[in-house]
């Protein structure tokens, strides 16, 4: 066995212990679960505000100041999302949360706008970002799901007048109050979280892990690279989502059965 697949069973251990009366798995990711999938990161070498400067557009001063430019942006990132598909992390999720037994459940909390865990096949996914595939009306109800990819104008118009707008959540905007308390609510009951592909970076998502560790949860943090989470994390296991995941939850999967 080599040092990396000793660090996966003993995570995976560790949480099949947390979760031996039973109880809540919450998985927390960020844009590192997608990039397998080939859609982008935000921050590091190849990461989207390299090319963009987050102010320029993806603000609301940006999207009303120069819609064209936001939703040039914008638009680039739909028409990777569209094309993208879930990979073998998304999959393993899906599939172990459909596999568990009814004292043990299991979560996602996204920060990611795709769509990749529900396309792989979760459900109850909460989006802290929102969806990048849905778009609303600036002015009016209008809200859909399958707007058009690419967008048929730039910046898009409502047939009332008024700006449409991807559904995401940008700098400077509050998040969806619902999706933050349910967010913080699996935070504080799960017995095992696992934190996948988020620079720890930016708030409130990053606390999510801190009050998890606070109300004596598990946490594994799945990331190539460091983050400031690392140090608190009771396992790191470096490496991509896509190859780490479905190793970890196969190995947690045989440990809760052995339990
Ligand atoms: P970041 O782009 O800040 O960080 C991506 C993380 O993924 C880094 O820690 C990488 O090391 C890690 N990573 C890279 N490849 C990976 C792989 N194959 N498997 C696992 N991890 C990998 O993304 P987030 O932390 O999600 O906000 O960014 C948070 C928010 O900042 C985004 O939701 C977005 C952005 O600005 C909004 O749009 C509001």
């Amino acid at each position: 066995m080599s040092i990396p697949d000793l660090a996966v069973q003993q995570a995976a251990l560790a949480m099949a212990e947390a979760l031996s009366e039973g109880g809540l798995i919450t998985v927390s990711t960020g844009a590192g679960m997608s990039r397998e999938s080939g859609i982008p990161t935000f921050r590091g070498a190849e990461g989207v505000w390299r090319t963009f400067r987050a102010e320029d557009v993806a603000t609301p001063q940006a999207l009303y100041g120069d819609p064209a430019l936001a939703w040039q942006f914008h638009d680039h990132l739909r028409q990777l999302v569209t094309a993208a598909k879930p990979h073998a992390g998304h999959c393993a999720l899906a599939q172990l949360a459909g596999s568990l037994s009814p004292s043990v459940r299991l979560r996602i909390v996204t920060q990611n706008v795709d769509r990749l865990h529900e396309d792989a096949g979760s459900r109850d996914v909460i989006h802290l970002h929102g969806d990048i595939r849905r778009v609303v009306c600036t002015a009016c109800d209008f809200q859909d799901d399958a707007y058009p990819v690419p967008a048929p104008a730039c910046p898009p118009i409502c047939t009332c007048g008024g700006l449409l707008r991807p559904d995401v959540v940008l700098f400077g905007e509050p998040l969806p109050s619902e999706a933050i308390a349910e967010a913080w609510r699996l935070a504080q009951e799960c017995s095992a979280m696992i934190v996948v592909g988020t620079s720890a970076n930016v708030q409130p998502a990053a606390s999510l892990p801190f009050v998890a560790l606070e109300s004596g949860a598990t946490v594994v943090e799945v990331n190539p690279g460091e983050t400031p989470l690392s140090p608190y994390a009771h396992y790191t296991l470096r490496g991509g989502a896509a190859t780490v995941l479905p190793s970890l939850l196969e190995a947690l999967c045989h440990a809760l059965s052995a339990h």
